[in-house]
């Protein structure tokens, strides 16, 4: 399994481009199965869940096509999904268990063919996550929803039926996936409670470009009209606001200077401001954002995590590990996911001072300095906080099990080499070569 080993103490300064959202992605990949014709997708950052997306589309029947192209003078991908017929209509546990997005298949298909199989996927290393929202949602629209040998089995006669849903949390996935089931259902959906991160407005664009008639994207009622059918289309994808907050929190964790090429502020308010009041520079440029921590002396401060436009639990890790090196106490409350603290104990072998209180807040004094040490990372973001701490650590850090850090970073090194870091990927080969 690839390493990643990072030598602490540079400043980092310089541009770093910010891929396409991941999160944004995942959805827009499925909804190209709506329709008939060629989706195609651009500003795709090459990660690999974008890869287990399209092996899980390719499974399906979808030919889909990818080329190299330039957003902004960046090198991105570009790919074409079309789906003519469906020639499976089953999303298997060996896909599913790779990554949970595969669940976005469920609303698309059902929504087409009226039946769909889909592995539940369970719970992973930040929770339960559980489906309860997207499978009564599709009940309410008239499926029939079965649990059989740990697949969802939805099947329903004729089309899904509009109707007034109200979810009882603001669940992302299931405002995706009830949208996209609606777009082809007959009659009106109007979604209640729903989600209103960017990545949803996005899904929104696509599917309204597609011919589906969607308003309300952004705010807490969704409104969908079913239509017959949908059709082709181009979409950009929106630029990765976890990816941008990220790097701003690598920029202040090395006093460092720089520019996120892309990054949008409005996407980013809440981090921004958490930023602003630690101490640290932030303003729009021309191109994006430039975080400017020169010579900061940062004070610690409380985060909570919330929904949109709250403070986004997928930037929880990476603000904990900075507010390592602010002075005083910071209280860190997470309250979207129940177990998204797994950092924590690596950190704690770097030399941080955090006390962790049950499963929802941790309470971080920043310390004089880190030291670099073996990390396990556990999930995409918390990999990332790991990242940061290595940064700055005094010596050597090696991150393990990097498979997560491909998942959500795009070409992660590169980036930070091009900005000064000193980091470099072992692969298992040039270990196995180095014995
Ligand atoms: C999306 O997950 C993101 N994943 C997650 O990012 C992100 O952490 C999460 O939204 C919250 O912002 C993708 O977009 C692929 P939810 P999702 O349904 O859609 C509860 C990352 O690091 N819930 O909005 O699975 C659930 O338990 C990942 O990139 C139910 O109770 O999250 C949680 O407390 C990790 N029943 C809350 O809602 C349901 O049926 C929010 O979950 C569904 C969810």
């Amino acid at each position: 399994m690839d390493k990643i080993k990072i030598t602490g103490g540079n400043r980092l300064e310089g541009k770093i481009f910010i891929s396409g959202a991941k999160n944004a992605a995942l959805p827009l990949i499925c909804a190209s199965l709506l329709t008939k014709d060629t989706v195609t997708l651009t500003n795709m950052p090459l990660l690999s869940d974008i890869k287990s997306m399209n092996d899980l589309l390719e499974q399906l029947g979808t030919q889909i096509d990818c080329f190299d192209d330039f957003v902004d003078g960046h090198s991105t991908k570009t790919y074409s999904y079309r789906t003519q017929e469906a020639t499976s209509l089953t999303a298997p546990y060996d896909y599913v268990r790779k990554m949970r997005a595969s669940y976005y298949v469920l609303g698309p298909l059902l929504a087409r063919y009226g039946e769909v199989q889909v592995s539940l996927p369970g719970g992973c290393a930040i929770g339960a996550r559980p489906m309860d929202i997207h499978l009564s949602a599709l009940e309410q629209m008239g499926a029939k929803v079965e649990i059989i040998n740990g697949y969802i089995n939805a099947k329903v006669k004729g089309k899904l039926k509009g109707c007034h849903i109200t979810f009882h949390t603001a669940s992302v996935g299931a405002t995706c996936n009830i949208m996209m089931a609606a777009t082809l259902a007959q009659g009106t959906t109007t979604i209640e409670n729903a989600a209103k991160e960017p990545e949803i407005s996005d899904l929104a664009e696509l599917l309204t470009a597609m011919g589906a008639k969607v308003s309300g994207q952004g705010t807490s009622t969704i409104t969908i009209e079913g239509v017959k059918e949908l059709h082709g289309v181009a979409h950009k994808v929106i630029p990765d606001r976890i990816e941008a907050g990220s790097y701003a929190a690598a920029a202040a964790i090395t006093r460092g200077k720089i520019e996120l090429i892309n990054a949008q502020t409005q996407t980013l308010q809440c981090p921004l401001q958490l930023l602003r009041d630690t101490g640290v520079k932030v303003s729009e440029t021309a191109n994006g954002i430039l975080i400017d921590a020169t010579n900061a002396k940062l004070s610690g401060q409380d985060i909570m995590t919330d929904y949109y436009p709250g403070f986004p639990t997928d930037l929880q890790a990476q603000f904990l590990a900075l507010m390592l090196t602010a002075d005083g106490a910071s209280m860190v409350t997470e309250t979207i996911w129940e177990n998204r603290f797994m950092h924590v104990p690596e950190l704690l072998r770097m030399g941080a001072n955090i006390n962790v209180h049950g499963h929802a807040s941790a309470i971080v004094r920043g310390v004089k300095k880190l030291s670099g040490a073996q990390v396990m990372a556990t999930d995409l973001r918390a990999s990332f906080a790991l990242v940061l701490a290595g940064l700055v650590a005094e010596g050597e850090t090696t991150v393990n099990r990097v498979y997560h850090l491909d998942r959500g970073y795009e070409r992660l090194e590169e980036k930070l080499k091009g900005v000064g870091a000193k980091i470099e990927r072992i692969s298992e080969s040039d270990e196995l070569a180095a014995e």
